[in-house]
């Protein structure tokens, strides 16, 4: 496979932005499209910050800085993905949305473009069925934030070629990161095993046996984690975890394991769901973490 230069990327939210910035880092042209754009105009200028940033802090030149915003370029359509020879998806985690999404890029890109999704626990080989060329997809899933956590597991659904998750591998090094190839189950490898963590978090609070603070500090301290599972599900935020806890535990027929707690159906109804709204299981205030009273 030729080596890839030009990506596309299809949602310009936390993980979007975050897979542009480390390919335009790693000296990839990227095409960033979103149906909003307003998130795209705020991904640019969230990348030109962090890139300042960066500079002013000695850890990029100047120049290196203003070349990785230019590499990034702003998408106002589809059709803009025309010559990229991998499009990651981004978008929201909704089968029938990526689906279709899937089904309208292999309208636009070229025979051995490659198209990668983000998902966190939809089925690639699903997501796949709805392309003509099944055996051109394959999951790419990074994490939040992208540029830090340097692990992406590279999924092969049924139907993928085993060289597209090669050249998926590839890439995932010449950016900086580690990938970990993963049979497409549900959840892969981090969202199942790490499920545990979240699941027997909220079964402690629900017993009242500790807080969320109480458990947070001894996963943090005493297990080695570099974050409690409740700080963790504040930075994801329960509008993207939710819907990916709901989805393990359905694909899994209900496996108790998975679970997911009323704990975090009531947080979310009531808009508590993390840093990003300023209130989670934790009070953000001037970008300081509190223990609500
Ligand atoms: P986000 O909500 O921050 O951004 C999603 C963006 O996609 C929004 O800007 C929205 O306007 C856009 N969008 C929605 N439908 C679209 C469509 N049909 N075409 C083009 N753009 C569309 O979401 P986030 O957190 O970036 O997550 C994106 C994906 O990455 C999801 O599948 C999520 O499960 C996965 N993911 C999220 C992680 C996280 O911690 N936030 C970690 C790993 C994976």
């Amino acid at each position: 496979m030729k080596e890839i230069q030009t990506i596309g990327v299809v949602g310009a939210g936390a993980m979007g932005r975050g897979i542009a910035q480390i390919a335009a880092q790693a000296g990839l042209r990227v095409r960033l499209y979103d149906t909003s754009a307003d998130a795209v105009a705020a991904a640019r200028e969230s990348l030109r910050q962090t890139w300042d940033k960066l500079a002013q802090k000695g850890k990029m030149s100047a120049a290196d800085a203003q070349a990785a915003l230019e590499r990034v370029e702003s998408a106002t359509a589809l059709t803009d993905m025309s010559n990229c020879q991998l499009v990651v998806e981004a978008i929201v985690e909704r089968l029938d949305v990526k689906r279709d999404l899937f089904a309208a890029l292999e309208g636009v890109v070229a025979e051995d473009c490659i198209l990668a999704s983000n998902t966190s626990s939809l089925s690639i080989t699903a997501i796949a069925a709805a392309c003509k060329r099944p055996q051109r997809v394959a999951g790419y899933h990074f994490f939040n934030p992208v540029a830090l956590m340097k692990v992406v597991e590279v999924i092969d659904g049924l139907r993928s070629a085993p060289e597209v998750g090669d050249a998926l591998a590839e890439l995932a090094r010449r950016m900086g990161h580690t990938p970990v190839r993963a049979k497409d189950m549900p959840g892969f490898i981090v969202n199942h095993a790490g499920r545990g963590m979240n699941t027997e978090g909220l079964r402690v609070a629900q017993e009242a046996v500790a807080t969320f603070a109480q458990v947070d500090a001894v996963m943090r301290e005493q297990a080695g984690f570099r974050m409690g599972p409740f700080e963790l599900l504040d930075l994801t935020a329960l509008d993207v975890s939710h819907p990916v806890m709901e989805s393990i535990y359905r694909q899994f027929f209900d496996e108790p394991r998975f679970r997911p707690s009323p704990i975090t159906t009531v947080r979310l109804a009531g808009g508590l769901i993390g840093r990003k709204a300023g209130e989670g299981f934790y009070v953000y205030a001037d970008g300081q973490k509190q223990v609500p009273a």
